[in-house]
């Protein structure tokens, strides 16, 4: 049977949401932080609501160095919130190298890049969700076709028995970066690189100006597969 959730009141800004969320599910809410100028601007949202909501990072292995500053200014910003860093389990890293010929396999083919965003990315994934009802995430419909049909705040297509709540889904790019400027909230310095959608280095580059914003991930492959597998299942209301 699928799991009920309590429902936020329709109509809610970004700030009354994450507040909504605090309040709802307490302990048992957490934050999905990357540390790209969407997280940072949650993450001071989070930090206005007077709870210690639990922020996590997905360290992959091939994080940019500037991630893991971006992730530290914020924690350092941000003392008031609860800052945790998941990675993969070393043996299964070594086996996936192993197992693709090199730290390069997933530029083989869709199945080995998969494989490794399994083993780096959505196995902690799965660790760093375990005990929470309910994630934050700074998905906006701004960045793909794909991501246009999202709702606020719906059971995660990936794993129903959890709600996946997206505060900044209507937010555009002017209102992000104006909004975090005017709360001078740490951001990552390779945006202003031309890097508006950051992820594992190896898999992100930046992009020429008119190009789609994730035109920089794992640029290689067909816009459709644009996705890791921690937001390419459906979501239902
Ligand atoms: S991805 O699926 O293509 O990697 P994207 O980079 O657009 O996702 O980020 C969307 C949201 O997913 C972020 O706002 C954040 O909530 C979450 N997210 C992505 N990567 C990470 C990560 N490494 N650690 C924690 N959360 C992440
Ligand atoms: Fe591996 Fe690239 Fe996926 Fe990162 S984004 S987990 S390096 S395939």
């Amino acid at each position: 049977m699928a799991t009920e959730f309590p429902k936020p009141p329709a109509g809610l800004d970004a700030q009354a949401l994450v507040q909504w969320s605090a309040d709802t599910f307490g302990g048992e809410l957490a934050l999905a932080c990357s540390a790209g100028v969407e997280d940072s601007v949650l993450v001071h949202l989070a930090a206005q609501t007077g709870t210690s909501v639990r922020v996590f990072m997905l360290d992959t292995g091939r994080l940019h160095p500037e991630t893991h500053e971006t992730f530290e200014a914020l924690r350092r910003r941000y003392p008031q919130l609860r800052f945790e860093v998941y990675s993969p389990e070393g043996a299964e890293v070594e086996a996936l190298v192993q197992a693709q010929g090199g730290l390069f396999g997933f530029r083989e083919g869709l199945d080995q890049r998969h494989a490794c965003c399994e083993v780096r990315k959505l196995r902690p994934l799965k660790r760093a969700l375990a005990g929470s009802r309910a994630w934050l995430t700074g998905l906006r419909r701004e960045q793909s076709p794909t991501r246009m049909d999202l709702l606020p705040a719906a059971p995660d297509g990936g794993s129903p028995e959890r709600l996946k709540i997206s505060p900044l889904l209507d937010w555009d790019h002017t209102l992000l970066w104006a909004f975090a400027k005017q709360h001078h909230i740490p951001t990552h310095p390779l945006h202003e690189a031309g890097f508006p959608s950051i992820g594992c280095a190896p898999c992100t580059r930046a992009i020429a100006p008119g190009e789609d914003l994730r035109a920089g991930r794992w640029w290689w492959e067909l816009p459709e597969h644009k996705e890791c597998g921690l937001h390419n299942r459906p979501t239902k209301g």
